[in-house]
């Protein structure tokens, strides 16, 4: 008898469709799964934590922003991956992406991980350990400070989860679920059994629910470090605080001898520091020049941009954008393509063009 002495296979299904409609202000142009984290898409840091996590074969769901998803990604071989699209006419739901990546997933286990999520420390060891017990699913909860805006654990007095609820107005916890799921082809079943919720997509929270009134084995994993782009700039503030903490330096830019860099500070390629003063940690994306200036802690600044006579703290600069003798900019999150100028002395009075849903605090 031949035994097949391989170790079980388990894909991933990330989920990076949906629709513009439902993008926040920040990311109007673009698909919210690229969202950078200290100048990198949110996405990415998912598809090196499945890598990391030893799988290899990713199905990408791709809805109205595909091409820019597509153009980001790839082949997946800059992440040692192998990426095959799979396109969904529309935002059904996340039970309706695993409907229709049923073939592609054949009969093997998958973590299933939403585009848009971030898990600082990635997800090597809940991947090892669901390897090992083999429950017939299991779910990440976190605890957050309003669950409205997530799906809902209860648990009982054992930690077990007895119910799952989507959106709930009233939560019966503090537990939110975590994009990201584990699961045996068990799954197939229960997606296939659920209706449309009432916002008209197929829930996945039902398709586990449904699970857990079949008395399968479904076990949760309480984790800290969590974030989801919601659109909220102080969460993006933070996590981006939390990503540069782990920085290591680099300096593959140009920094001229009248400029310091001191700390943990990233200048990427064709970056130039010119009399200025770098704080980390920071990171300075390429082509971007930085000229008379300071940028302090927990900044991120993106591709060509270009800071004269200002300073920068604790913000994160989308790319294209120019800064220019305006003093100091501290807890910001700018654009791409923005502008920020002085705004010449008479009239004394704030000229603006801002974007839909922009915020501004201005000094009077
Ligand atoms: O982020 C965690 C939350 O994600 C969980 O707490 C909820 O239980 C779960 O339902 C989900 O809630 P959201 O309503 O916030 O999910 P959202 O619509 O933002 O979609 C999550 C990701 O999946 C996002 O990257 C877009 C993608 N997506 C979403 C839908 C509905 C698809 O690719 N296809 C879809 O049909």
């Amino acid at each position: 008898m031949v035994i097949d002495a391989r170790v079980k296979q388990m894909k991933a299904l990330v989920l990076s469709g949906g629709a513009g409609t439902r993008l926040r202000p920040i990311t109007h142009t673009s698909a919210k799964q690229l969202v950078p984290v200290a100048n990198k898409a949110v996405l990415f840091y998912g598809l090196e934590s499945i890598a990391e996590a030893g799988i290899t074969e990713v199905g990408v769901i791709v809805g109205d922003t595909a091409a820019e998803i597509q153009e980001a990604v790839g082949d997946g071989s800059k992440f040692g991956l192998e990426i095959t699209y799979i396109p969904q006419e529309r935002p059904l739901g996340l039970a309706h992406a695993v409907l229709i990546a049923r073939d592609w997933l054949g009969d093997d286990d998958f973590v299933m991980y939403l585009g848009d999520n971030f898990i600082v420390g990635g997800i090597s060891s809940l991947v090892d350990e669901f390897r090992s017990n083999r429950p017939d699913a299991q779910i990440l909860l976190t605890k957050v400070a309003d669950p409205r805006a997530f799906g809902v654990a209860e648990l009982d007095a054992a930690g077990q989860v007895v119910g799952l609820e989507e959106k709930p107005e009233e939560p019966k916890s503090e537990f939110a679920l975590v994009g990201v799921y584990l699961f045996t082809p068990l799954i197939h079943d229960a997606v296939r059994e659920i209706q449309p919720s009432w916002r008209g997509e197929l829930e996945i929270t039902h398709a586990i629910q449904h699970l857990i009134d079949k008395r399968a084995d479904v076990r949760c994993t309480v984790i800290e470090g969590y974030w989801k782009d919601t659109g909220n700039v102080v969460d993006m503030l933070e996590v981006n605080r939390t990503v540069l903490e782990g920085l290591d330096q680099r300096i593959d830019g140009e920094v001229d001898e009248d400029s310091e860099t001191i700390g943990r500070v990233v200048v990427e390629e064709g970056a130039r520091i010119v009399r200025s003063r770098i704080v980390g940690p920071a990171v300075i994306g390429a082509g971007t020049v930085v000229e008379d200036s300071y940028v302090g802690p927990f900044t991120s600044v993106a591709e060509n941009c270009r800071i004269t006579d200002s300073e920068v703290e604790f913000s994160i600069v989308l790319r294209d954008s120019s800064i220019h003798g305006v003093g100091r900019i501290e807890n910001s999150l700018i654009g791409r393509h923005a502008e920020v100028t002085p705004a010449p002395n008479v009239p004394s009075a704030h000229r603006l063009v801002l974007g839909d849903h922009s915020k501004v605090q201005i000094h009077t």
